[in-house]
């Protein structure tokens, strides 16, 4: 057999040893070492050179020559892409669990004073924001709440002095935007309140409110009705039910509370609203003129309406959260819910 025919022969069981390696029955090292080694096949051929007549070697040498450079450039191209595929699966591990970045979320207060604000906005309420730390003035004697007036008993008030206190209601800010500004005035203000009670699954030391302020000529309660029956269907639904409930607030004069009937369908319904299926949400009525008296507008000319909603037992129901302490836990697993 001629030394060409060898050169064919060893050409083609390199090509079946890379069919091998490619089902993985063989390693390239091995490959490397059968064909390329001191004593593989090629080196083998170089030893048979010297039978080859004189005329032929410089053609079959070149033979021998071009058949190693090609296994060698064949290994080596397989090796880095090999070397490319460990590094992929390296990188691209798809059965890893993946990095996750808390993105954060927004606090279901806020969720719900937004919307609640978005429903007034659309009826021409702007919004406006009061400070916590306010005077007794602000927060008790504007308001007809004179020291030792039996309503003060019904707010247990954290004083900072004699005179410094946190507010126990958004009214105060009713009292500093009238100061400040003419009527026609139709206002909201949002924000925290802060009261000093037990604490409990109902209760908790600060809660939040929004006041609802609305002063103008020959303002009537049935304007007062017809804009908070507008803010219930608009918030819990079309078909809701409303009740109005005879009250007393020393600020307005005639005073109501508002409940909205919410159903029993689950054990937090039952819970918030004391087995009645109705929320009492918020407390409202005409502006007293005592209040108009100590800002100094015309009672003659000016009348108007305020209203107080309750955040927290709004967003309890809604979400069907049991324990008002879960608001201001800062505990991400229960906040994360909220999207
Ligand atoms: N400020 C009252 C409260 O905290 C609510 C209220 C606001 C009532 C405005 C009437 C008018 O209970």
């Amino acid at each position: 057999m001629s030394i060409i025919d060898d050169i064919s022969k060893i050409k083609s069981n390199f090509k079946s040893d890379l069919d091998l390696l490619n089902l993985k029955k063989i390693n390239s090292d091995d490959i490397k070492y059968k064909y390329l080694g001191r004593k593989g096949l090629v080196s083998n051929l170089y030893s048979l050179l010297s039978s080859v007549d004189n005329a032929e070697k410089p053609l079959v040498g070149k033979k021998i020559n071009q058949l190693k450079l090609d296994i060698s450039d064949k290994l080596n191209s397989l090796s880095k892409t090999r070397k490319l595929d460990t590094n992929k699966s390296l990188d691209l591990d798809y059965s890893l669990p993946g990095i996750s970045y808390n993105p954060g979320s927004i606090h279901p207060l806020t969720l719900i004073i937004q919307e609640i604000k978005d429903i007034f906005n659309k009826i021409g309420f702007s919004n406006i924001y009061g400070s916590e730390v306010d005077t007794d003035y602000y927060n008790f004697e504007a308001l007809n709440i004179p020291k030792h007036h039996p309503a003060r008993d019904m707010q247990d008030t954290f004083y900072l002095n004699n005179h410094s206190l946190l507010r126990t209601h958004t009214s105060s800010s009713q009292v500093h935007f009238m100061e400040n500004n003419n009527p026609p005035i139709r206002i909201l203000s949002p924000g925290r309140v802060y009261r000093n009670e037990d604490i409990s699954v109902r209760s908790y030391c600060l809660f939040h409110q929004i006041e609802g302020l609305y002063v103008d000529k020959n303002v009537s309660f049935s304007d007062l009705k017809g804009t908070l029956e507008y803010f219930a269907k608009q918030f819990f639904g079309p078909k809701t039910k409303i009740r109005f409930r005879p009250s007393y607030f020393p600020f307005t004069e005639p005073s109501a509370e508002m409940d909205v009937y919410w159903g029993l369908n689950s054990d937090s319904d039952y819970r918030i609203t004391k087995g009645t299926g109705w929320l009492e949400i918020l407390g409202c009525g005409m502006v007293n003129p005592q209040v108009f008296k100590s800002v100094d507008y015309d009672v003659k000319k000016w009348n108007g309406y305020a209203f107080g909603l309750g955040i927290e037992r709004i967003a309890m129901l809604k979400y069907g959260i049991d324990d008002i302490r879960l608001l201001y836990d800062g505990n991400i697993n229960f906040l994360g819910q909220f999207k």
